[in-house]
Formats: structure tokens, sequence, C-alpha cells
């Protein structure tokens, strides 16, 4: 069986400069692949590659296949089937993903009401109103009848990230992209918001890559992770072994760094 999603040889110029070379790597379905590297290292431009969502005035070259499409050159139009059945994503900051000036009730409908469209049902209000319910509660959205009445402002930073999550699954999509879903969040909501997209990925049997500087969150939500540095990849691997025994010095560097926050962390507890 092919790939879900095969990344080759991805390039990606500005006129000035290479800000991503010569990428490749390939996600199975179900399978949960962690992002790691320093700041600018080009994590979320290979994935705004994936989406299509690069900005026009970049030079994107090699091959992105989704789920059969080639993504590279493809229209937009082309794109609009894959967003959504074959692909989502939940970013770091979620008022990317929520209009302001929606409900979020509304917002999630209109999400769980395209995605029906699409497989053929035409769903009442009162269904989608149901499933909007259901998925709020899903992402463990406190009163999710409050909450779908509410305007993206009137909730937490927490909130809207699990709402925004819930529009995302409200897609199906068969791979979820989360790059740096909570780093916005206080540290008790990351961790709460990490174990709800875990378990929610897993139930799904979704394709997940995830995007973090947090080498032990990736350690503990993937299966296997790649590294990047300065637009390459330059270390992929099963986990474990990549983080027990990194070879490349830069994914040392990075292993011990974690190692040591821990440490001193525990010290000062
Ligand atoms: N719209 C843009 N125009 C020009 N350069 C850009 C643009 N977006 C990103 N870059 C540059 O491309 C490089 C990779 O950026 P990218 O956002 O992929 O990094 P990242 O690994 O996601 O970093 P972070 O961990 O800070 O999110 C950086 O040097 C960045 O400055
Ligand atoms: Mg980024």
């Amino acid at each position: 069986m092919s790939p879900l999603l095969s990344v080759d040889s991805l390039y990606i110029r500005t006129v000035e400069t290479t800000l991503v070379s010569g990428v490749s790597f390939t996600i199975d379905a179900g399978e949960r692949v962690g992002l790691v590297g320093e700041s600018g290292s080009g994590k979320s431009l290979t994935a705004l590659a994936v989406l299509g969502l690069l900005p026009d005035a970049m030079r994107v070259e090699g091959s992105v296949r989704l789920d059969g499409h080639e993504v590279v050159g493809a229209r937009d139009r082309d794109l609009v089937p894959l967003r959504g059945v074959s692909v989502a994503a939940v970013f770091q900051e979620p008022m990317t993903a929520l209009d302001p000036l929606m409900r979020i009730g509304d917002q999630v409908g209109e999400v769980v009401r395209r995605r029906a469209n699409r497989d053929g049902e035409t769903p009442g209000r009162a269904e989608v109103r149901a499933r909007v319910l259901t998925l709020l509660d899903r992402v463990a959205l406190p009163e999710p009848e409050r909450i779908a009445r509410a305007y993206p402002h009137g909730i937490s930073g927490g909130q809207r990230q699990r709402a925004a999550i819930a529009m995302a699954l409200a897609c199906r999509p068969k791979l979820l992209i989360a790059d740096e879903p909570t780093t916005a969040l206080d540290v008790t909501t990351q961790a709460e918001v990490l174990k709800l997209l875990e378990g929610l990925v897993r139930d799904e049997g979704m394709a997940l890559l995830f995007i973090s500087h947090d080498l032990p969150v990736v350690a503990a939500v993937t299966e296997r992770a790649l590294v990047m540095r300065h637009g390459e990849l330059i270390e992929a691997g099963p986990v474990g072994p990549l983080f027990h025994r990194p070879t490349h010095p830069y994914t040392q560097g990075l292993v011990a760094a974690a190692r040591a926050f821990d440490q001193a962390l525990e010290a000062a507890l």
C-alpha cells in the first residue's frame, strides 16, 4: 500500500533564499509522526506545503503526494476537496482557524454540514446541532450549549483551541497536522489539550504530523520523528532510539538540552 503522505525532495524558495531543501519523508495511514527542530528550521513551511497553503511568492519544487493527489503545482480549486477530507490542521494560534464574527456552534456546524454533504448526506438543522454538541463534548468543553452560543472572544484560549480541534475533528481527516497546537496555552492547559488530541487521534485512527519544540512530548505522542535544521531533514527514526541514541550532533544537543531542563526542574521541585 502506498503511504498516505509522501513528500519527496521538497524545496521551498523565495527569490532571495532557499528555506526548505530536499526534504523527503512519508506518513502511512494511522501513523503518528513528530517534526522537531529549532525555530526557523522550516517545520511550519513544510506543513504548509503539505496543505498547499504556502504564500504565492514562494517557489516549490519536488513532490507532495497526499492521499493519491499531487499537491505541488495543483490549482487551489483542486486542493479544496482534499482539505478537510484528506487533511486538516490545528495551528498554534486557534484564531487562525476561527472566525471572530461567528458563533462557535455555527462554525463547527458549517464544517459538519460540509463534511456530511461530501458523504452524500444532507442533515437537517437539529441533526447538525446535535453533532456539534457531541463534538464539543468530545473535546471536553464544559457546557457545550453555552460554548456553542459563544463567540471566539467570549471563551478562554484553551477553550478556543479545543473548539479549533473540534472543527478539525468534524472533518474526519485521514491526516491531522498539528503545528505547535499547545504553545500558546498555559502549562496545565497544554497537558490537557495534548492528552485530548492524542486520545482523539488514536480513537479515530487518524495519521498525525505533530510539530513541536518539546522532545518529551513528541516522544509521548508519536511513533517516529523527523528532525529539521536550517531547512534540511537531518535525522529521522522511531522515537525511542532517536531520543535515546541520537546520531546527529544537533539531535544529541536537543536531547541533552531537554534532559538538562528536566533535571533542573526536578531539582527545583
Ligand atoms: N512568508 C515568509 N516569507 C519569507 N520567509 C519566510 C516566510 N515564512 C517563513 N519564512 C522563513 O522560513 C524559515 C522557516 O520558517 P518556518 O516558519 O517554517 O520555521 P519553523 O521551523 O516553523 O519555526 P518555529 O519553531 O519558530 O515555528 C524561517 O527562516 C522564516 O524566517
Ligand atoms: Mg513554526
